[in-house]
């Protein structure tokens, strides 16, 4: 286990060992020297910022970079502080890499001030082939590029970086590896994220996640329980499972497990009070599931359950296998099992092709299934996916139109919902100081809803029963009983 290595015995004199993950416990230690020469120079421990964009697996391996950060002997700083900036980046739609760009933009003039400062990207972006060219080509101050197939590579890279002294490209097609083991600083002292399996095989038309984060991997059960047992004993009463598609857990192991079973076994850590999970894909989400769901006590009450669309004929289109009716069947079958489900989705609006009538149709399924809240977004063409070429891209005004039309029905159904557990007393894990009022506590219920109620610092981490006296749209105000 990572946390009982004794790092100042690993011996950098020898040669670096090549089995994983002792090699980066060894480039972790060969730059924790250089970090011991920064701060003599300086008379302080050089300063770092992981900046994450994206979605919760991305969040996930910044803080496995920010625990191989806080080992080499980095301090956390802001972005505007810092000597050492990592972007760790998304490409699931456009905007995502523009903003990279931006950022980019924004740090070249610091770094021609402070030449010994450096800038890493790694991510889903930097899979792109198209991106490296253009970083290569316009933006040779970014000292560091890798991917998402080599991220435990980390600590070797960021030596290699000190010692070629230029940039440095390391991008890699895919990997069948996992790398268990490494450092990690966790942003919650209480909840964790936890993964369990990498990558996708679904290949939805408009998704290039799959070419990012290439083909599907489980880990092993024995690894997950054993990262669990650890999270629980350092203090975590919270995990959130993560993986692209989790409802196809353990297909590619070598003895299968489903994920229903996964989540019996890890219901049994004593010390457990609370899981989550995401993301599930309705073609993938079986009874099996439904029923450990039903008689689980530990499993959150909320589903997210992307729907991208409620039209059957864009359901085809997109890849998704399933249609309309079937969704709203598994929504039946769900809510018959587990009543007080609270279901959150994503939807995409302006997919090639979508008529006005297909986004009726999309409209329908909001109004029947009646989401506590739905991330809407608008399609965006991403290169080498299937819906890139397709003909029928839909004008932007359109588009604007239709997404404006669905945030409404969305924002207002989500507030009609949120409201029905007004006046109702709830079990709330504390979260942190609330963002608005210092005198405040933000909590989290099961269903995943956050309440702002009267509290201080020393109640973070544990729950507590709490009157959620007045719903303000998508939160509550309470207090404790
Ligand atoms: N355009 C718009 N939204 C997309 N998503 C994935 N790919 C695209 C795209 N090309 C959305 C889907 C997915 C969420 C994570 O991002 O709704 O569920
Ligand atoms: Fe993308 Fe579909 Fe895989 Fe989700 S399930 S990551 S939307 S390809």
């Amino acid at each position: 286990m990572y946390n009982e290595i004794d790092f100042d015995k690993i011996d950098i004199d020898s040669k670096p060992p090549l089995e994983e993950p002792a090699r980066q416990y060894y480039f972790i230690e060969r730059c924790r020297e250089r970090v011991k020469d920064f701060e003599q120079k300086n008379g302080r421990l050089p300063k770092a910022c992981v900046t994450t964009f994206g979605c919760q697996m991305n969040a996930r391996d910044s803080e496995k970079l920010r625990g191989i950060l806080k080992q080499i002997g980095y301090e956390e700083a802001s972005e505007g502080e810092a000597d050492f900036v990592i972007y760790n980046t998304c490409t699931v739609r456009e905007n995502a890499n523009t903003r990279v760009y931006g950022r980019l933009g924004q740090q070249k003039p610091r770094k021609k001030k402070h030449p010994h400062m450096m800038i890493g990207l790694c991510g889903c972006m930097m899979q792109e082939p198209e991106v490296i060219e253009k970083l290569r080509k316009s933006y040779r101050f970014v000292d560091l590029i890798f991917g998402t197939h080599n991220i435990y590579k980390f600590a070797e890279l960021l030596f290699d970086r000190f010692e070629a002294g230029e940039q440095i490209i390391d991008i890699w097609e895919g990997t069948d590896k996992i790398v268990e083991q490494l450092p990690n600083k966790r942003k919650y002292a209480f909840k964790s994220g936890v993964n369990i399996m990498f990558g996708c095989n679904n290949f939805c038309s408009y998704c290039i996640v799959p070419y990012v984060r290439g083909r599907e991997r489980s880990r092993k059960p024995e690894a997950v329980l054993e990262e669990i047992k650890r999270l629980t004993k350092d203090g975590v009463t919270e995990v959130m499972l993560l993986g692209q598609n989790v409802n196809s857990y353990g297909k590619t192991l070598d003895t299968p497990m489903t994920f229903a079973e996964l989540l019996q076994k890890i219901e049994k850590i004593e010390e457990l009070k609370r899981i989550r999970f995401m993301t599930s894909h309705p073609k993938d989400l079986s009874d099996e599931l439904i029923e450990v769901m039903k008689s689980s006590k530990k499993i959150c009450r909320h589903l997210h359950l992307p729907v991208q669309s409620g039209s059957t004929r864009i359901l085809e289109k997109m890849n998704r296998r399933y249609t309309k009716e079937e969704y709203l069947a598994l929504v039946e079958r769900l809510r018959s099992a587990v009543p007080d489900i609270s279901l959150t989705t994503d939807i995409i609006v302006g997919f090639p092709g979508e008529t006005e009538e297909d986004f009726k149709e999309t409209l329908d399924v909001v109004r029947k299934v009646r989401y506590d809240s739905a991330f809407t977004f608008i399609y965006s063409r991403r290169t080498g996916t299937p819906a890139a070429a397709m003909e029928e891209q839909i004008p932007e005004e359109v588009v604007k139109d239709r997404f404006d039309r669905l945030l409404k029905e969305v924002q207002t159904i989500a507030g009609e919902v949120c409201a029905v557990h007004e006046g109702t007393v709830q079990e709330v894990l504390v979260e942190e100081i609330s963002g608005q009022d210092d005198a405040c506590v933000t909590g989290r219920l099961s269903n995943n809803l956050l309440v702002h109620f009267p509290g201080n610092a020393s109640m973070i981490g544990s729950y507590v029963k709490v009157n959620l006296k007045e719903c303000k749209g998508f939160y509550y105000i309470g207090e404790l009983v």
